[in-house]
């Protein structure tokens, strides 16, 4: 144990934010450290293990909805309000209680979007750091708006920002781009930067090698650790043996129909098609890329959570059953590192792009909200890793434009096989950053360095 040193890890209760910390506090406990993952009491109730964690323990704090979580509270507004008030007393109380049975809590490290976790840290006289869930790019546009660098509603047709390609305004985070779409996670984003030259230290989920240009940038503000990605390592450097999955899952997976329907397909013959844990897909665009997907022809693994399955088109799974596998939620790591997928057609959610530039998956990108059209140009044109799938002037991707970009991925040519290219190279590059001595392993280090001074 460094030091005996604990720290708190405080993720938004969300898969795409839970699923980065918890990762990153398996790190921080292989390299000595103490630590316990705080979630929502509702989350707590909710969650499912295939495999127990021991390297991390496990504490509640109540975000005012113990019984049905942010599904229970009447609006996003009332939720994040409520989260922030009960949340701030209730994890004060859990420090204090950690603190009275003899395992005190020497730091916390809190998701960016619950900016008042920082606050109680410091009335309690304990360090902080804030743990940006996003790429450093969208952190960067987020930082512009918040202090005003970045006038919303916007104007013109493109903004250019330090270390950032020109982005046309479509390619922004939805909730700067649609200003006033969502005002209370408006508020929830912007605000991750309220406080944040208060804390101790700024940690954020991607590489150094990735995002080069913009941490540079962030850095003159802030002394900024880049930790990521936070991969299970057994996919990426190998190095801690138990380390297998991200160990907590709101939804069960499917994992043996998945494998064994993956172990019959030939090498690179797959398209994977899942967009992640909350995108709410219409029927219009549901039936598109159902036709688009039986369009190429190609074997298609589709992850449809239950609540969309109503959206798919009539008797689709009967006339697909040759050609497709439906789950509602599938073991995503072990199906992108599966020989079988060539290529992944995602909502762009970060875990999902980390995974797949981690995994050497080749993308087609279909962004639905939030950070998403922002990470989809940079895997379009920065990282050139995939290809996006352009919505037309109704916002709905048609099927033929997810016809050929499968196609463009799948079947090879010059362009797809740039993209092949490119992906292995990320995914050496993924490995090497977290691997030792690599540049996020170091900033793992320095930072237990400093926490356990
Ligand atoms: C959310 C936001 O939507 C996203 O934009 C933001 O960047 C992070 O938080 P989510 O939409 O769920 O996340 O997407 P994503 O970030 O891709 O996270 C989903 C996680 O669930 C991934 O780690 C993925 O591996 C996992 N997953 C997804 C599964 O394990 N099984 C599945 O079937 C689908």
């Amino acid at each position: 144990m460094a030091n005996g040193t604990h720290v708190l890890v405080l993720p938004f209760p969300g898969q795409g934010h839970i699923n980065p910390m918890l990762q990153f506090a398996s790190r921080l406990a292989s390299k000595g450290l103490k630590t316990t993952l705080v979630t929502t009491v509702f989350i707590s109730k909710s969650i499912y293990s295939d495999h127990p964690i021991a390297s991390t323990s496990f504490r509640t704090i109540s975000d005012g909805f113990d019984e049905g979580g942010f599904a229970q509270a009447k609006s996003p507004d009332i939720y994040l309000s409520t989260f922030k008030s009960v949340g701030s007393q209730s994890l004060a109380s859990l420090i204090k209680e950690l603190g009275d049975s003899g395992i005190p809590v020497h730091a916390v490290i809190y998701d960016g979007f619950m900016a008042w976790a920082l606050d109680v840290a410091k009335q309690l006289g304990i360090r902080a750091a804030v743990f940006l869930t996003q790429p450093c790019a969208v952190n960067s546009i987020h930082y512009h708006v918040s202090r005003g660098l970045l006038k919303v509603p916007l104007e013109g047709s493109s903004v250019w920002l330090p270390g950032l390609p020109e982005l046309k305004i479509w390619e922004l985070p939805s909730l700067i781009y649609h200003h006033g779409s969502y005002p209370a996670w408006f508020d929830t984003i912007v605000n991750q930067f309220s406080n944040i030259d208060e804390a101790d230290w700024v940690l954020v989920n991607t590489f150094y090698e990735l995002e080069k240009e913009v941490v540079d940038w962030m850095s003159k503000f802030w002394k900024l650790g880049t930790i990521g990605p936070t991969i299970p390592s057994m996919y990426l450097d190998k190095r801690l043996k138990h380390n297998k999955d991200y160990g907590l899952q709101l939804l069960h997976p499917n994992t043996s129909a998945c494998m064994r329907w993956l172990n019959t397909k030939p090498n690179g013959s797959v398209v994977y098609v899942s967009f992640g844990s909350l995108a709410e897909v219409g029927v219009e665009q549901m039936a598109e890329i159902a036709w688009g997907l039986i369009g190429t022809n190609a074997y298609f693994l589709w992850v449809v959570r239950g609540p969309e399955e109503p959206k798919l088109p009539d008797n689709f799974k009967h006339m697909t059953r040759e050609k497709g596998l439906i789950v509602r939620w599938c073991p995503q790591l072990e199906v992108l590192k599966h020989g079988s997928v060539g290529c992944f057609v995602s909502h762009c959610g970060y875990n999902s792009v980390l995974e797949a530039l981690g995994l050497g998956v080749p993308m087609v990108a279909m962004p639905q909200w939030a950070d998403q059209a922002t990470t989809a140009k940079h895997v379009e044109d920065v990282w050139g890793v995939g290809v996006r799938a352009l919505a037309d002037e109704k916002g709905i991707v048609r099927r033929d434009t997810i016809k050929q970009c499968i196609n463009e991925v799948i079947m090879g040519g010059e362009r797809g096989n740039e993209i092949k290219k490119n992906s292995i190279k990320w995914k050496n590059l993924a490995i090497k950053a977290a691997d030792h001595g690599g540049s996020s392993d170091k900033n793992i280090d320095e930072f237990v360095a400093k926490i356990t001074s």
